[in-house]
């Protein structure tokens, strides 16, 4: 049994604060030196809201939410997500949050091709203290909600790609996240399917009560979203 994780003592992360971000740092050692992406960074992300992460290509978007869903360490500087502090998260604690605080969702799906739409989605739900029965009904019913109820056996392969697109949100949704992480959801998808992942991705804190952070180069989003917060040179650039 894992010891409990680490319960945040600043009294900024109280319950309308889902994410708390006080000069978070992050750089990658690259045979050309030292490439600070995160420099120091401060920003609230506000429980319930959905943000949008912009910025150029290299600007560290992707950097950025893999440190919020505890891929990655911050160098210095804390995070503090749902009463985790993550930058003294051991590796067992990161894995236990990651499994249980942060749902994902990528640009390229991130289905298994072996697995069907109904089974995609109860994988995500393999670690929860629940049965299997209670398992299969709870991905039916996500998978409904995303409307795909007669599409649960397909696999990947016979899935469109907003359709991909939707099973992963379903699967991101299993475990109930407070934060949903999504890494240009809408990158590979055409307009008509853009438009249907949109609006499940508006939905999400009204229906799941899930906070949504999400990468997007695209504008209908960011005009969509509660907020937008623009990355350049390592900073958050107001606009
Ligand atoms: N593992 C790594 N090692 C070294 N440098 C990296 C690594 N991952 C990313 N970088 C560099 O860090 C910077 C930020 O990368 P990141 O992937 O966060 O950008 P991004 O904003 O998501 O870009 P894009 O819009 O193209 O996806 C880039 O300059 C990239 O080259
Ligand atoms: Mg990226």
């Amino acid at each position: 049994m894992a010891s409990p994780a680490r319960v945040a003592v600043d009294p900024a992360d109280g319950p309308g604060v889902a994410v708390h971000a006080v000069g978070l740092t992050f750089s990658y050692d690259t045979p050309e030196g030292t490439l600070v992406v995160l420099d120091g960074i401060d920003f609230d992300v506000e429980a319930g809201s959905v943000v949008a992460v912009t910025g150029a290509s290299g600007s560290g978007k992707t950097t950025l939410l893999s440190v919020l869903g505890g891929l990655d360490r911050p160098h210095a500087g804390s995070v503090v997500i749902a009463g985790h502090d993550l930058a003294v998260l051991d590796r067992d604690e990161m894995a236990r949050y990651r499994r249980e605080v942060v749902g994902f969702v990528f640009q390229d799906f991130g289905l298994l091709g072996q697995l069907t739409a109904l089974e995609n989605v109860e994988l995500a739900l393999t670690f929860e203290r629940v049965s299997r029965r209670q398992r299969r009904a709870r991905a039916r019913e996500l998978l409904g909600a995303v409307g795909l109820i007669d599409r649960l056996g397909h696999r990947p392969r016979a899935l469109s790609g907003g359709e991909k697109q939707r099973v992963a949100i379903a699967r991101a949704l299993a475990n109930s996240p407070r934060l949903v992480l999504a890494d240009e959801p809408t990158g590979n998808l055409d307009a008509a399917a853009t438009a249907v992942v949109l609006e499940l991705l508006m939905q999400v804190p009204a229906e799941h009560g899930s906070t949504v952070v999400v990468v997007t180069h695209d504008d209908a989003i960011a005009a969509r979203a509660d907020r937008r917060m623009h990355l350049a040179d390592g900073r958050i650039v107001n606009r």
